[in-house]
């Protein structure tokens, strides 16, 4: 099944259109790139999803019609948006962010399971649990903000760049955790993602954007045999 599909979308900042004829789809569970150089549209893409921008076209979550709806309503049907930088509170405790992601849930049981859960996940997270998330390493923040978005118990978890200042090491760890996180729950992700290797090492298919238009679409196996994504995207 279809989870999310994005149909022709446009996109504008006042009178500066920005995404013209955006289309994609995240199956149920799946897990879909989005790639492209600085500038190409990526985050105006999420902000379209999460409904913090002005869109036409058509976005639908699992067969409801969210294209004019706002973000808490995105949020409350179940899109969890991880944002570029991050957005962990700083002056927050691990487990008092993990709590703030989680704040919109009434099951109190299945709130401390999650988290028993995640800090498996991340046992850098368990260690840390405590001290306030600006003391935190890079990649110790980015899975913070992986785990906060987590624990509003989305089905699809929408990411912006996470490898965006990390280390090469680090950055596979974030997106090793990533799959993980993807097996071991079952949730939808669309990834932001300019380093494509990393990308392909989670996602089953991506679309290509060039200002602001989708050029290319396929599966993993399909792009990373095209001779273009190789120039532009995996170093030859
Ligand atoms: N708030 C804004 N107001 C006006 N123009 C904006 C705004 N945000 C982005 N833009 C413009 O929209 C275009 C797409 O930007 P966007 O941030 O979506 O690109 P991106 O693919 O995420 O780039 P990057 O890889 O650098 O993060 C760019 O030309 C950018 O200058
Ligand atoms: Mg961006």
């Amino acid at each position: 099944m279809t989870l999310l599909e994005l149909t022709d979308v446009t996109a504008s900042y006042g009178k500066v259109q920005v995404l013209e004829g955006v289309s994609l789809q995240v199956p149920d569970g799946g897990a879909v790139g989005i790639l492209g150089a600085n500038g190409a549209g990526k985050t105006t893409t999420l902000r379209a999803i999460s409904g913090t921008v002005n869109v036409a076209g058509r976005i639908t979550f699992d067969r409801t019609d969210i294209t004019h709806s706002g973000p808490e309503k995105v949020a409350s049907l179940g899109i969890a948006h991880v944002p570029e930088g991050r957005g962990t509170l700083p002056n927050l405790s691990v487990r008092e962010n993990l709590l703030v992601g989680a704040y919109l849930r009434k099951d109190r049981g299945g709130v401390s399971g999650d988290i028993d859960f995640l800090l498996e996940l991340f046992p850098n997270l368990g260690r840390r649990i405590g001290q306030n998330a600006s003391t935190l390493s890079g990649g110790e923040q980015q899975m913070l903000a992986i785990a906060r978005a987590f624990m509003a118990k989305p089905r699809l978890l929408v990411l912006d760049e996470p490898s965006l200042g990390l280390a090469p090491s680090t950055s596979k760890d974030v997106y090793d955790s990533l799959q993980r996180l993807r097996e071991e729950s079952g949730i939808a992700m669309l990834v932001v993602e300019q380093n494509a290797p990393l990308a392909f090492r989670i996602v089953e298919a991506a679309t290509v954007l060039e200002t602001g238009r989708s050029v290319l679409s396929g599966t993993a196996a399909e792009l990373k045999g095209r001779d273009e994504i190789r120039k532009a995207y995996l170093g030859g």
